[in-house]
């Protein structure tokens, strides 16, 4: 098992399949891309089943969610989910995806055995979605989201960012949208994640803030009967349920204490939290010809050493010198 010092268990395990993106969200990174990392570093296909296939038959890791950058441009991502799917104990799966390219790939990746997906939606409004992402595609994310849900991708969940000036003004919107649609609504809190360091703890928009401004139009009763354990959403029922909403309060509500995360990035460094430190090199053990039984070590050791928390909020708290589209959402 992948136990860490304070006893928390990692059994959820997030697979960056590439740092590249077809989008630029501007929480995330700058309108001209980022040094995208060299081909001959990001794991193969086979060395991430591989490295999956360890996580799930010896490491007790039971859920396998895929991630960017954005996973879909990654054009073995429907052979390594029918490969994912094969594993035994059979892991769930799932994918976060900005929603492009999903119109025509929902089908085949549900086929493959891909149970579910979170889809990025920040705003209804095309111009808004140009200025805060810096592409037209905005028809491609509400198709693709349409397409999942005929593919039986379900529940169907939206994140959704909100940004001071931007698009805060549009959560009543959003909820609205997902609810008529049959999708599960979660608003995130701004992390200090983005590459050009423009985070500010000003500029985010909090959960007590969401809750505010979705209470006036909404109705919001805690959701007893989900435990809200490690999942990091505290889910609301809205107007008496059964569709829910759900907050992520990731930093001023920070749920570091129930964390079942691990992660893999796309050059095969295992990361132990969004905001650690330190990374373990696996990519180099694997392809030194490390064992089954050497990279188990290797990954154990790695989640041994996870910190209490993020620390956001403490002074001395430093941004990781990775962004998110390299580390994995
Ligand atoms: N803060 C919060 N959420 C973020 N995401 C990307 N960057 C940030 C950030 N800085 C979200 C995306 C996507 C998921 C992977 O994480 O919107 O839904
Ligand atoms: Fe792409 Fe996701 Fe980053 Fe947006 S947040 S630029 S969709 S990786």
């Amino acid at each position: 098992m992948l136990r860490d010092s304070f006893g928390r268990v990692a059994t959820d395990l997030r697979v960056s399949l590439t740092d590249k993106c077809n989008l630029r969200c501007t929480y995330c990174m700058p309108p001209e891309g980022l040094d995208w990392l060299p081909s001959t570093q990001l794991l193969t296909a086979d060395e991430i089943v591989r490295l999956v296939a360890i996580g799930v038959e010896r490491l007790g890791i039971t859920e396998v969610r895929y991630t960017g950058g954005e996973p879909l441009l990654r054009r073995e991502l429907v052979e390594i989910v029918a490969r994912t799917a094969a594993l035994r104990p059979r892991p769930h799966i799932s994918v976060t995806t900005n929603g492009i390219g999903l119109a025509r790939l929902a089908k085949p990746l549900a086929e493959a055995g891909l149970d579910r997906v979170n889809v990025s939606l920040d705003t209804l409004d095309r111009d808004t979605f140009k200025r805060l992402a810096h592409r037209d595609r905005f028809d491609d994310v509400i198709a693709g989201l349409a397409a999942a849900q005929d593919a039986g991708l379900l529940p169907v969940k939206v994140n959704t960012v909100l940004m001071r000036g931007v698009n805060d003004h549009e959560a009543v919107p959003l909820l609205r949208f997902c609810l008529d649609q049959g999708y599960e609504l979660r608003f995130i809190e701004q992390m200090p994640l983005d590459a050009q360091h423009g985070w500010s703890r000003a500029d985010m928009v909090t959960a007590d803030e969401i809750l505010g401004l979705l209470t006036g139009s909404f109705d919001l009763t805690p959701d007893d009967l989900e435990e809200r354990g490690s999942a990091p959403a505290e889910r609301f029922l809205v107007d008496g349920g059964p569709a829910r909403v759900g907050v992520i309060g990731s930093v001023t509500r920070p749920f570091c204490g129930a964390c079942d995360r691990v992660r893999l990035t796309a050059d095969g460094q295992v990361r132990n939290c969004l905001f650690a430190n330190e990374e373990s090199d696996l990519r180099a053990a694997l392809r030194a010809g490390a064992s089954d039984a050497e990279l188990s070590e290797r990954w154990i050791a790695a989640v041994a050493g996870k910190r209490a928390g993020h620390g956001i909020d403490d002074p001395s708290f430093l941004q990781p010198s990775r962004p998110m589209s390299a580390i994995g959402g």
